[in-house]
């Protein structure tokens, strides 16, 4: 499972002077730092197209790193992090502009290198070539990919093809940032370490299961991407289809990469597939239009990509099934959307109702819910039905079982990207996506992606609701938060 203690290192970023860096790739190597968790000697090199003054960018990401600081106090050794950073300008892609790379990485052969692609996936076949032709590439080293790869199985097979020319699978480090999530990550233990849940996960248990990834912004400032993307190919193909593995995977024998990416593989080939006939009634697609938030009003999804014809999905509700025995015919409700009412990422089991009741005048059903709340107000909390003290009878009220983590754990909740690039570091592939678990995501996916424009027409939602999720639903159900 990798090494437990990290060699010196060099990390490349391409796109290193791009939003995503900015906001969450050098704060989380800054954040690593300061716990004491990169001690070895390292240096981060950031590559950017048209940059050349390093004083400058790193003025910039200073600021970028105090908002990720929750605090107001000076940023604890920054000047001596700043130290280990590198501007390198690199235009375009091609042994001679790479000298200054091949010179930088070489200082110290015996370092590991990673290449972090935080870029689009097009440019990742040049910068592959140019990397095996400059001579880059060593044994050791690692390459980090950031989604989305392709947009489509062809395309993310041919992405793959490249990639694999140049680095084994065991130094491809796929990267969906919702499993470093320790929220997503307890998961595992929520289910493997207690007993109690496990005996009853299950379709003869449970009735039904809801994952909801709820964002208040809109597509900000991400159009070009956006629109060619929609949230079909930007949440469900990866972040939900990830959740919903761990949620229904067997369990593991062990947390050796490949055992656990094995029982994930596993429930994505159980997708029940999409076709022309069963489309309708089980997705809808939906597109924002103005509304209020928090009091402001906000535009359209239209006019924030000042493009007046586009049917680019800003939500998406699905209804699925796993078919296996673990899950027969047990619905799987998936929702995510921009601009709904406010952030938030759930997981709601909802279990059976009991199957006689002693208790006829009960107003509410004899049935229990597990919440799991990934974020914000990260907790897990189980709904059950209590007796109102007092004479009269049995009067319920249904209350919870509430785990709150913030309460409970005095620890910062680390960005999930923290704990990712210490997992690439280490060599540690648990929490990345192997090349078959992509493919067979995309494979299910095109199954919805190729029929879909035509039969499920657009349905608008002001910004600020909920959205139009309910459609999915069977009767009887209601998403957990409305
Ligand atoms: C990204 C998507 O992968 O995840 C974005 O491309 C989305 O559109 C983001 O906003 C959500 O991540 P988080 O961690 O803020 O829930």
């Amino acid at each position: 499972m990798g090494d437990r203690q990290i060699k010196p290192f060099y990390a490349v970023i391409f796109g290193g002077d791009g939003d995503l860096a900015l906001r969450k790739i050098i704060p989380a190597f800054y954040h690593r730092f300061v716990d004491g968790q990169l001690t070895m000697p390292f240096q981060i090199v950031c590559i950017s197209r048209s940059l050349a003054d390093e004083n400058a960018f790193k003025l910039n990401l200073t600021e970028f790193i105090e908002k990720s600081f929750k605090s107001t106090s000076q940023l604890p050794q920054i000047d001596e992090f700043l130290a280990h950073l590198t501007l390198l300008t690199i235009p375009t892609n091609n042994t001679t502009t790479f000298q200054g790379l091949k010179e930088c990485v070489e200082a110290e052969t015996s370092w590991q290198r990673v290449f972090y692609f935080s870029v689009p996936s097009s440019a990742f076949s040049e910068i592959c070539t140019t990397l095996k032709a400059a001579k880059l590439l060593t044994e050791s080293c690692k390459v980090v990919l950031e989604k989305p790869l392709g947009n489509s199985l062809q395309s993310s097979q041919e992405i793959n093809t490249i990639i694999s020319g140049a680095f084994k699978e065991s130094q491809i480090f796929r990267i969906d940032h919702y499993l470093g999530k320790e929220t997503v990550q307890n998961i595992m233990v929520l289910r493997f370490a207690n007993h109690l849940f496990e005996r009853a996960w299950n379709a003869d248990n449970i009735e039904s299961v809801q994952i909801t990834v709820a964002e208040a912004l809109g597509v900000e400032k991400r159009a070009g991407y956006y629109d060619k993307t929609g949230a079909l190919l930007d949440m469900v193909q990866n972040h939900l289809l990830q959740i919903l593995c761990l949620i229904a995977m067997e369990p593991p024998s062990n947390l050796n990469p490949d055992t656990v990416r094995n029982e994930k593989l596993k429930v994505l080939e159980a997708l029940r597939p999409f076709n022309k006939n069963n489309l309708k009634g089980n997705i809808t697609r939906g597109q924002y239009t103005r509304g209020e938030m928090s009091g402001e009003k906000v535009n359209s999804y239209l006019e924030d990509i000042e493009q007046y014809n586009s049917d680019t999905e800003t939500f998406v509700a699905l209804k699925v099934f796993i078919d296996n025995w673990r899950w027969k015919n047990t619905p799987f409700y998936l929702r995510t959307g921009k601009r709904m009412k406010k952030k938030y990422s759930d997981i709601v089991i909802n279990f059976k109702t009991m199957p006689h009741s002693i208790f006829p005048d009960s107003k509410y059903p004899l049935k229990n819910k597990l919440i799991i709340r990934l974020q914000p107000d990260e907790r897990i909390e189980l709904v059950q039905l209590s007796k109102i003290p007092g004479p009269g009878g049995y009067r319920f009220k249904p209350i919870s079982l509430k785990l709150d983590f913030v309460d409970t754990f005095k620890e910062r909740m680390p960005d999930a990207y923290e704990r990712l690039i210490i997992d690439v570091l280490r060599g540690n592939q648990t929490l990345f996506m192997r090349h078959d678990e992509l493919e067979a995501a995309w494979r299910w996916i095109e199954s919805i992606n190729t029929n879909w424009r035509k039969q499920i027409p657009l349905d608008l939602y002001e910004s600020g609701t909920w959205g139009p999720g309910d459609q999915v639903l069977d009767e009887g159900h209601e998403w957990q938060t409305k």
